[in-house]
């Protein structure tokens, strides 16, 4: 899929302040600082649509991108950042859990994990929650510039291996970098294919 326009619509605190539309969403989520906002400016190519920061809680609110004027990537807060709460659900972002749970637009999330890191129980929580709601998912390994390839397969390996006794033995995954442009066109072909999909045309 080309990308031939990718603008900043709006920013939403919580679900009751997000467009009053009937685009496609698709989301990306992960722990602070994994990469979802360089993710936002690896697909649209541009170098500063959505803020980037070394420090991890850099995004607070849900950020929407309109997408050759057709279909929409949320880029949400994070989650291992704030202090953890006292039930799951409050774990992470209550906006963000509202979103996810009953935003009908939302198509896809995107659950991007750091490649360099063994399976972290944040991760793990949040997928295990995520597939308890229902909504489709794949999973990004991002950073994939920053270690060999070999340790990156075997990090995904691992992973897999610590989800299947409850997502399941073939769950979608794509590895990334922003840095080199690893697997902006599998995420750009997934987000296609899901779009073809749902107007009925061939994926
Ligand atoms: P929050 O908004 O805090 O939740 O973080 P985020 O997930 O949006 O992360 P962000 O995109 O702001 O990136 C965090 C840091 O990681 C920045 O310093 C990025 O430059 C760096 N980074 C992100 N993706 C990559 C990548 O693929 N490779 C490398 N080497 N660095 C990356
Ligand atoms: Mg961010």
């Amino acid at each position: 899929m080309k990308i031939q326009s990718a603008r900043f619509v709006q920013s939403a605190p919580e679900l009751r302040d997000c467009p009053n539309w009937n685009r496609a969403e698709f989301a990306l989520i992960g722990r602070s600082n994994v990469g979802k906002s360089s993710l936002v400016n690896l697909l649209t190519n541009r170098r500063a649509l959505a803020r980037v920061s070394d420090l991890p809680g850099k995004t607070q609110v849900l950020n929407f991108f309109l997408l050759n004027e057709a279909w929409c990537l949320v880029d949400l807060p994070g989650y291992g950042y704030a202090a953890v709460g006292k039930n799951r659900r409050a774990d992470f972002n209550e906006a963000v859990a509202d979103y996810l749970e009953h935003r009908p637009n939302l198509r896809e999330v995107f659950v991007l994990i750091d490649s360099r890191l063994p399976p972290q129980p944040i991760d793990l929580e949040f997928l295990r929650w995520l597939v308890g709601v229902g909504v489709p998912w794949t999973l990004v390994f991002t950073k994939a510039d920053k270690q060999s390839a070999a340790r990156t397969q075997a990090a995904v390996a691992e992973f897999r291996r610590a989800i299947t006794p409850w997502a399941g033995p073939d769950p979608r995954v794509l590895v990334s970098s922003s840095i080199d442009g690893k697997g902006r066109a599998d995420i750009l072909g997934r987000i296609a294919g899901v779009l073809a999909e749902a107007s009925g045309g061939p994926a």
